[in-house]
């Protein structure tokens, strides 16, 4: 596979010595190596264009059931669903059977993915338990089959997402990144926790440079990476080709903007104004309703719009507020009041045109 990196300009000037702009894998070209994690619940359609947008580079689907996709749930499938302007999308797998999880490669490949991501690094308990997810570090032979299995099926480039090992005592994620190189992934990311850990204590990007040590493929580095600074510390530890984010981007998407700005000036950017965070958010409402439908897109759309306005003045009133909404325009309208009156600064305790309209019994 053509792996082919370019470090002379663009992007990412003031960390040079750590693999700037345009990254290709097989066919696919990363415009840059800012990825946005995959989470399961979170990086939908939607979701993936909205980072998209606010700057993330490439993106990766939630975590795909194996067993279930090949069943051709409707709900997996949707999950596989793109469109041309995410591309390359990565689409993740998780599973432990190499048949089966070979099957579901090839199904992803057909409906548009444009990269295979197997899942080595879920910690959840219900995964584990089936021998997929983490617990695949442990069995480094069957990991190994898996990945080979899968790049012989697909013609397009299998990337694998591990975690350091299962526990401090059975560390093991160069070994079974030298497994992955060997049996033809294209690259890995290292989330540096062990599974033990779950998300707990702090990520270890000091480990994560000990795989990118180990292998000629391309490492990114995942974990803990909230902020621009927190992104050139873990480049310059890691020494990694690229960084992943997760819950940093949630309710804050365009801390991937932040981040590109940081690297490329040495300077900090500061977030978008409360008119511009409207307009990502009102947008976000749009592409989750044009996608789910309206119950279900406004059900899921709470928890983003949780995270959003978490800190901001009124918001748990506001959220109380959006709970009884049960119409698109209902929220559009809370919204616009919402972030009209924090613009106009109107932010009084007890003078938001949003708490003037609810009832009573509403107010905390
Ligand atoms: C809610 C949630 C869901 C996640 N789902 C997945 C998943 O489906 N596949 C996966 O490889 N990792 C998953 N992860 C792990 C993240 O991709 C990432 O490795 C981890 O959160 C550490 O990165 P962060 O500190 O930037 O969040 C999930 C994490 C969270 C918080």
């Amino acid at each position: 596979m053509n792996i082919d990196s370019k470090n002379s300009k663009g992007p990412w000037r003031i960390f040079g010595n750590h693999s700037l702009q345009t990254m290709k894998i097989g066919p696919a070209v990363l415009s840059h190596r800012v990825f946005l994690a995959p989470m399961a619940g979170i990086t939908d359609y939607p979701f993936r264009c909205i980072a998209r947008s606010c700057g993330a580079g490439p993106v990766v689907s939630e975590m795909i059931a194996s067993q279930a996709l090949i069943r051709n749930s409707a709900r997996s499938v949707r999950m596989v669903s793109t469109a041309e302007k995410e591309f390359p999308l990565a689409v993740q797998i998780s599973g432990s059977d190499p048949f089966v999880m070979t099957e579901a490669a090839l199904i992803n490949e057909s409906l548009g993915a444009a990269i295979i991501d197997i899942n080595m690094g879920c910690p959840q308990r219900k995964i584990v338990k089936t021998g997929a997810g983490a617990n695949l570090m442990r069995d480094e032979v069957l990991a190994g089959r898996v990945i080979e299995s899968i790049v012989k099926a697909v013609d397009i480039p299998v990337t694998v997402k591990i975690r350091l090992g299962w526990d401090h005592k059975s560390i093991n994620a160069v070994r079974i990144a030298k497994i992955a190189q060997d049996s033809g992934a294209s690259l890995v990311t290292v989330h540096g926790r062990t599974r033990s850990q779950m998300f707990s204590g702090k990520a270890d990007w000091s480990a994560i440079r000990k795989v990118k040590e180990a292998v000629s493929i391309p490492v990114i580095a995942n974990g803990d990476i909230k902020s621009p600074k927190d992104a050139g510390l873990c480049l310059e530890v890691s020494k990694a080709d690229g960084i992943m984010i997760g819950r940093g981007a949630l309710g804050r998407p365009w801390l991937f903007d932040q981040i590109l700005h940081f690297l490329e000036t040495g300077k900090d950017k500061r977030p978008p104004g409360l008119e511009e965070q409207y307009a990502i958010i009102t947008r976000h409402l749009e592409h989750i309703v044009d996608f789910y439908g309206p119950p279900l897109g406004l059900r899921l759309f709470r928890k983003h719009l949780a995270w959003h306005t978490k800190g901001l003045h009124g918001s748990s009133l506001f959220r109380k507020s959006l709970n009884n909404a049960k119409l698109l325009n209902e929220v559009r309208d809370l919204l616009e009041c919402f972030y009209g009156a924090l613009a106009a600064k109107q932010v009084t305790p007890g003078r938001l045109p949003l708490l003037r309209a609810m009832p009573d019994s509403d107010r905390a």
